[in-house]
């Protein structure tokens, strides 16, 4: 694929799974501390409003009522100006105590906020370990009621409502930020060192989530569905999630297989076969993702074969080398790709 044609194909992709991913504001949000954000969010912005209009409409009655006055030089202060020397400082007094009052109930409503941002109602028993990668999002899930059920998957997320679930975060190489705007705001991932944050759903959808801090130049393409679901649907989902990969039945896709386990495999795992990578995003359930390359390009056949032909001509900078394939092999890695449910 040319450089041209990538590119167009990025933008239309772009377009296309903004769309999907839903909306990414967070004054709209559906999670716990997300809410709370909002809320704190739209009062501050209430707030701010209403000062700025009070102090427009001071300015204009103290114009309005000393208009026409002049101010004549004199030696010394007759009652009336005394009288307003006093009504001035009378006016000080009181803007003071409004601005005290303000300040105080926007520090207890953050206050309130931050509380509800950083500590769940009850222990998470479902825990998540991201690490922010350059360009992308590996997510390790595991139950602390079934340590030996984790799996791994890659720029997805699914939450179950109404569950807390404790997010871990920790970077594999710059500082990242994980941000997932309507359900819990976002905490920075830095390397080094592993921050946490909680996060529950509170209503089904998907929206979109990404990286809140600049890390390099495919930062705005460092995106991930995520998906707040019934426990039942969950439950189904992680039941899938966990399964091995299942062998190909057709012949190009089996042939497929064994091309890429001896060119893929190297950096891209799929469980259940001798594809081990850890470099790369975990494929065992690929085909089962709506995009590939942490939202760059939706996954069908064809974006996928230019991905695997050029991936840093779409994603520049990305780490994924192009890889010349023969048409044969690229035919049956892709039939191979797209077993992957
Ligand atoms: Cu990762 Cu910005």
């Amino acid at each position: 694929m040319s450089t041209r044609r990538a590119r167009v194909a990025v933008v239309a992709s772009a377009i296309v799974l903004a769309g999907c991913n839903g909306t990414s504001s967070y004054l709209d949000a559906t999670g716990n501390a997300g809410r709370s954000e909002a809320i704190l969010g739209q009062w501050l912005t209430a707030v701010a409003c209403a000062v700025v209009v009070l102090v427009c409409l001071a300015i204009v009655w103290g114009i309005w009522r000393h208009r026409g006055e002049q101010n004549a030089p004199s030696s010394g202060k007759s009652g009336t100006e005394r009288r307003e020397i006093r009504s001035g400082l009378r006016w000080i007094y009181v803007g003071i105590a409004a601005t005290l009052v303000v300040l105080l109930v926007t520090f207890g409503g953050t206050m309130v906020t931050l509380n509800a941002a950083s500590h769940p109602p009850r222990v998470p028993r479902l825990e998540i370990d991201v690490t922010g990668h350059q360009w992308w999002w590996e997510l390790r899930y595991q139950d602390r009621a079934h340590p030996d059920e984790g799996f791994v998957t890659a720029n997805e997320i699914h939450l179950p409502i109404g569950i807390p679930v404790r997010v871990r975060l920790r970077s594999a190489d710059v500082i990242h930020s994980f941000w997932l705007p309507q359900i819990a705001g976002k905490t920075d991932v830095i390397p080094g060192q592993i921050n946490e944050m909680w996060v529950e759903a509170k209503q089904p959808g998907t929206t979109r989530g990404a990286c809140g801090e600049y890390c390099g130049l495919q930062h705005a393409m460092m995106t991930l569905p995520v998906v707040a679901e019934s426990p039942e649907h969950f439950a189904q989902w992680t039941a899938q999630r966990r399964a091995e990969a299942v062998a190909p039945m057709a012949a190009e896709a089996h042939a497929g297989q064994i091309v890429f386990s001896r060119t893929c495999g190297v950096c891209h795992a799929v469980q259940g076969t001798n594809a081990l990578g850890r470099v790369g995003p975990d494929l065992t359930h690929f085909a089962s993702r709506p995009s590939i390359g942490a939202g760059i390009l939706r996954n069908t056949r064809a974006n996928l074969m230019g991905w695997i032909v050029n991936a840093p001509a779409i994603k520049e900078g990305a780490r994924m080398p192009a890889m010349p394939l023969d048409p044969a092999d690229l035919n049956a890695v892709v039939a191979y790709l797209q077993t992957l449910r």
